[in-house]
């Protein structure tokens, strides 16, 4: 750039003549450093460049909030297969059912769900369940079933309308309840061992 501006001198000096010489070499001068102002903008477009990563990063965050906000729909994106009043629930060593509703038909007198275990954990350590009850009752019976390693539910707690015993990677447990039971709506299907509730949970509905 300052020897483009160089270059530029002498056009001015044969353009103006030699009379004021002091005066345009301070122009070449000022062209130089209007050039090196010039050549100093691409370093200055290059911190806008380096901002536009930045613009991203907060584009990348509504990206995150919409399968956030896809997680309320979730609630009813994995509906169980459902066939002559049975369904078989998946879980697994990622502490996940494979279905989060499950819709019972209402000709039914009876259903059965039948739990497996696809990982290979020890029950001890990742076991799962399958538990029907209200809502509301969900985090008591867990809590209250913590000591009882085998089922997770507490010996005759009534507010398990129905479960399956324990069960680790490899087994499979299956349960069968009156659907009368689950009629009047509100229920949860949900997993009882510590831990597992927020996670392994979905609704369960008579339709
Ligand atoms: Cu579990």
């Amino acid at each position: 750039m300052a020897r483009l501006a160089l270059a530029a001198s002498p056009i001015l000096f044969g353009a103006f003549a030699m009379k004021s010489r002091h005066i345009l070499l301070a122009g070449a001068v000022a062209l130089a450093l209007s050039a090196c102002g010039n050549s100093s903008a691409p370093a200055d477009s290059a911190a806008p460049a380096d901002a536009a990563p930045a613009a991203e990063a907060p584009a990348a965050a509504p990206v995150e909030a919409a399968p956030a906000e896809a997680a309320p729909a979730a609630a009813s994106t994995k509906p169980a297969v459902v066939e002559n009043c049975a369904t078989t629930i998946e879980s697994n060593d990622a502490m996940q059912y494979n279905a989060d509703s499950i819709t019972v038909p209402a000709s039914c007198t009876q259903f059965t769900i039948n739990l497996k275990h696809v990982g290979t954990m020890a029950a001890n350590v990742m076991g799962h369940n399958v538990v029907i009850a209200k809502e509301a009752d969900m985090a008591g019976i867990a809590a209250d079933g913590a000591s009882n390693a085998a089922e997770h539910v507490k010996e005759g707690d009534a507010r398990s309308i129905a479960h399956t015993k324990v069960i680790g990677g490899g087994e499979s447990a299956s349960v069968t309840f009156d659907v009368a039971k689950i009629k009047d709506g509100g229920h949860k299907f949900f997993c009882s061992f510590p831990g597992h509730l927020a996670l392994m949970q979905g609704s369960i509905q008579v339709q």
